[in-house]
């Protein structure tokens, strides 16, 4: 056990001054990855960024955009040394439960076909399956098809 996993960990508010951290845990985590300056279109479009951190280790995070009274779950990862740890779902709760608390009745989000980890953490969280676009995300040699995702947020009022 280190030192630094004994410290609590914390969810704050994304910042730009995160973003490096932001986007070399996204680089490590992802195949496809986003670049910073994603990360600060986003931020500047007004999307809610999360950060999951144990002290200064920046853990996961999360994205979403809020419309009307639906979201979209941008972006959402865990380093891979603390993955399979609880932390996808701990970001996960977090985020429905503020998108809740501002009115906010459904959720979708976009995944690859072949993220069968993610479709089983999304599923876990009442998220259900309800349309494919075909040929969306770009892969090795190809493009790969996303599966569309839903879930009610009613049961997230607090
Ligand atoms: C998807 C991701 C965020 C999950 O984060 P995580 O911290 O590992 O997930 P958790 O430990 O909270 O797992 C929650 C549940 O998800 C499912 N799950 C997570 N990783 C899994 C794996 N490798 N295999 C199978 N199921 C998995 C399980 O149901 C798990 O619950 P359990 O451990 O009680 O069985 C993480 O794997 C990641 O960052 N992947 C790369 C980025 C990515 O694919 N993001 C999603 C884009 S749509």
């Amino acid at each position: 056990m280190t030192l630094s996993s004994l410290l609590p960990m914390e969810i704050a508010a994304m910042r730009f001054i995160d973003l490096p951290q932001v986007a070399a845990l996204e680089a490590a985590a992802q195949v496809f990855p986003w670049r910073e300056e994603h990360f600060t279109d986003s931020l500047h479009a007004g999307d809610r960024g999360w950060v999951l951190w144990r002290g200064a280790q920046c853990l996961g995070f999360v994205l979403s955009m809020h419309a009307a009274d639906e979201a979209h779950l941008l972006n959402l990862a865990v380093a891979p040394a603390v993955q399979r740890q609880g932390l996808g779902a701990k970001l996960l709760r977090h985020v429905l439960r503020d998108a809740a608390a501002v009115g906010i009745r459904r959720m979708y989000l976009e995944t690859r076909a072949s993220n069968q980890r993610a479709q089983t953490l999304y599923s876990a969280f009442g998220f259900q399956e309800i349309g494919l676009r075909k040929a969306y995300y770009p892969n090795g040699n190809g493009r790969e098809d996303a599966l569309v995702f839903c879930a009610s947020l009613d049961n997230w009022k607090e």
